[in-house]
């Protein structure tokens, strides 16, 4: 593209620690080198203008002025990242740009990945410094505050830190973070993304219902050992202990004491997980992928028969390690890690098991391999 700058900001798959990052747990995952590009010159004025290849229409606002109101249109996440960044910074100049993402797949966060770009693709317009980390709290406020989905920071994290053969772990309560290299002796393996060809924004899904319903164990757990309560809204399950929530389990609405059985289930394998990844045993972290996806199922019931379907059919492939639901696990995709030299034959085994359930999907099921990568950065052309 003829634009003065090009940023690449990847997707990102997280293998274990799903849907604890919002009641600050532990999380682990990849960048991957499909993402999104977004290639953009700085303007003379205080203007920004954005096409896209993947959505019609053109976006345009001033970043001089208070950020504009939600419109409802993809126009949002940049909205969004300007009013995040008007509360810390003054804004004199906007850009020019486009995007375009790499591959049509929901659930790979790709809305994290245009925030992260929009983030850099400002900051870089106006002189601003930004640590990596305060970029993920920016794209994080975005996304909560603007666009209104109560969701934790994987997804900014994985987006921003991410490392090349790397593995992120971070802890959402004190946000620190580590980037563990690949074991040596680790098998190789490629991440396989396995789209089920439904599409739904998280804004509609039960995503911010499941976020309450876990505030609301914590609430109780501590409600229960008499312990001094803040608003609901401002509660985590990481604040109360997995004793403390096992004297009371029994006593709370059966769907509230799932949630919780799915934190600590999901804490524990996350621990295990990076011990697994530190001594190269890719078996033992994909056995702990596939149990956090049956906890994803029966305990934060999340899915969709689609995706369950995709899960089965992995968990019958030879070559697949392990993998579950990607990211909220409503709709969009399911990863794996898998042997790269059995890709041709379970691209075509989980094809045929899954079109066999959902023939209509044959026009948009998608199956991609692809790596870990770095984090967003800047690319010279
Ligand atoms: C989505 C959210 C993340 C995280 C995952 C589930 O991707 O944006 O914050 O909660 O779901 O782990």
């Amino acid at each position: 593209m003829d634009r003065q700058y090009h940023i690449f900001s990847p997707y990102r798959v997280c293998p274990i620690g799903a849907h604890v990052d919002h009641q600050h747990g532990l999380v682990t995952g990849f960048a991957i080198d499909k993402g999104v590009d977004l290639w953009f010159d700085v303007a003379e004025g205080s203007m920004v203008h954005l096409v896209s290849e993947d959505f019609a229409g053109t976006v345009a606002f001033d970043v001089a002025v208070p950020a504009p109101v939600k419109q409802g249109d993809w126009g949002d996440y940049a909205r969004g990242v300007l009013s995040a960044l008007q509360r810390r910074f003054k804004l004199r100049r906007g850009i020019t740009g486009r995007l375009r993402g790499s591959i049509p797949v929901a659930g790979l966060s790709s809305s994290a990945a245009v925030l992260i770009a929009y983030v850099m693709a400002f900051a870089k317009a106006n002189d601003i410094t930004l640590e990596p980390f305060e970029m993920v709290k920016i794209a994080s406020e975005a996304e909560r505050e603007y666009i209104g989905l109560n969701n934790g920071l994987l997804d900014q994290a994985c987006i921003a830190l991410g490392r090349k053969d790397h593995l992120l772990m971070l802890d959402c309560e004190s946000n620190e973070y580590r980037l563990i290299p690949r074991n040596p002796e680790m098998p190789p393996f490629e991440l396989g993304i396995f789209f089920s060809g439904l599409t739904r924004s998280l804004m509609g899904s039960d995503y911010n219902l499941r976020v309450a319903e876990c505030k609301t164990a914590a609430w109780l757990v501590q409600a229960y050992e008499n312990i001094p309560l803040k608003e609901q809204g401002k509660t985590f399950l990481r604040e109360v202990s997995e004793q403390m929530f096992r004297r009371h389990a029994g006593e709370m609405p059966a769907r509230f004491a799932r949630r919780a059985e799915h934190f600590f289930g999901e804490h524990k394998r996350v621990r295990e997980g990076i011990t697994a990844w530190e001594t190269g045993n890719l078996e033992w972290f994909g056995r702990l992928s596939r149990e956090s996806c049956e906890s994803s199922i029966h305990n934060y019931e999340c899915g969709s028969p689609e995706l369950i379907a995709i899960y089965e059919a992995l968990l019958q492939t030879p070559g697949v390690y392990g993998g579950r639901f990607s990211g909220a696990g409503f709709k969009g995709a399911c990863i794996a890690l898998v042997d790269p030299s059995r890709k041709a034959d379970i691209e075509k085994a989980v094809t045929e098991r899954y079109l066999s359930q959902f023939p209509q999907y044959r026009q948009t099921f998608r199956v991609y391999f692809c790596k870990s990568d770095d984090g967003a950065r800047f690319v010279e052309d």
